[in-house]
């Protein structure tokens, strides 16, 4: 269904449109056209068409902010946070206390993107009646527009009592963070023969209502399998080009966070370096005098 593109004035006029509208680029097909609030059904409507959407972490205000202006379809407030906003190591320990007033800052923040937020691990895994509680709270106390939650098609039944109750899901699949201890780390999932396994689970949480699927450090070749065995959207995030949409957590894509880096990140900025040289000079202008100056006193 096309929709408006009213919100097209309130891109800064560098930005790319993310749905192909760019100076020089042909007229796209009303379809196409930049919808001035990204529903689930655009990003069916991209796969459908052939094109791609991209997906970033968010977990606060600005950066929320920013990726909306930047065109960014979908947020992801994940629980990711758990490493990567409240100090931990993994993101088993966060909970649904801890995400829900981030997914709130970001969905009150971004005008146009889809917020997606992660029922975290021990949220969901008990009974389909506990995700649907779980998915509630995110949707009402979250102002989320829909949820992940992790699993293979053990989850389909999980999947469609949230469908049912009207929440919409994204199915996680294939390398699942929250799994890592059961599965001996951060190994890539579906390769060889098990491909077959990943495509069964995304069929399944498909079949069960899932309006997309993402797939974490899977083979190009499974996800391309994975991808032509579903009709909704698949995102990856090291699952190679052949899904429709990709996702990277934002302090990696933006040079945040210190240390190692997966193979599927690539880095679009250093905003460690920017930081530290920031704060840096702040701290030897205070201590040798040269901040505050006259411009900055009453
Ligand atoms: O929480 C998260 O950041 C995620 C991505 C890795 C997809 O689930």
């Amino acid at each position: 269904m096309a929709s408006s593109n009213s919100s097209d004035s309130s891109l800064p006029a560098d930005v790319p449109a993310p749905y192909g509208t760019g100076p020089g680029q042909d007229v796209p097909a009303a379809s196409a056209r930049k919808p001035a609030k990204v529903r689930v059904h655009h990003l069916q409507q991209a796969k459908d068409e052939g094109r791609k959407f991209a997906m970033l972490t968010a977990y606060e205000q600005y950066t929320a902010e920013i990726f909306d202006t930047a065109g960014i379809e979908v947020l992801l407030v994940g629980d990711s946070a758990s490493n990567n906003v409240f100090g931990n190591e993994t993101s088993l320990p966060v909970t649904v206390d801890e995400l829900l007033p981030l997914c709130r800052a970001v969905a009150r923040s971004a005008k146009r993107a889809l917020v997606v937020a992660d029922l975290p691990f021990g949220s969901y895994e008990v009974s389909p009646e506990q995700a649907v509680a779980a998915g509630v709270r995110f949707l009402k106390e979250g102002l989320a527009h829909a949820v992940k939650i992790e699993g293979g098609k053990y989850y389909a039944p999980t999947v469609r009592a949230m469908v049912q109750a009207g929440i919409p899901v994204m199915a996680h699949i294939g390398f699942t963070p929250q799994s890592e201890h059961a599965l001996g780390g951060y190994r890539v999932q579906g390769r060889g023969d098990d491909a077959q396994r990943l495509i069964d689970d995304a069929v399944a949480l498909a079949d069960a209502g899932a309006f997309s699927v993402l797939m974490e450090m899977v083979p190009a070749e499974t996800a391309a399998a994975v991808d032509a065995a579903v009709k909704v959207p698949t995102v990856g995030i090291g699952a190679g080009k052949e899904t429709t949409g990709q996702v990277l957590v934002w302090q990696d894509m933006a040079g945040l966070r210190g240390g190692r880096m997966a193979k599927f990140v690539k880095q679009y900025a250093n905003l460690r370096s920017t930081l530290l040289d920031a704060a840096a000079a702040y701290g030897e202008d205070v201590r040798s005098g040269q901040f505050p100056g006259p411009e900055h006193t009453f």
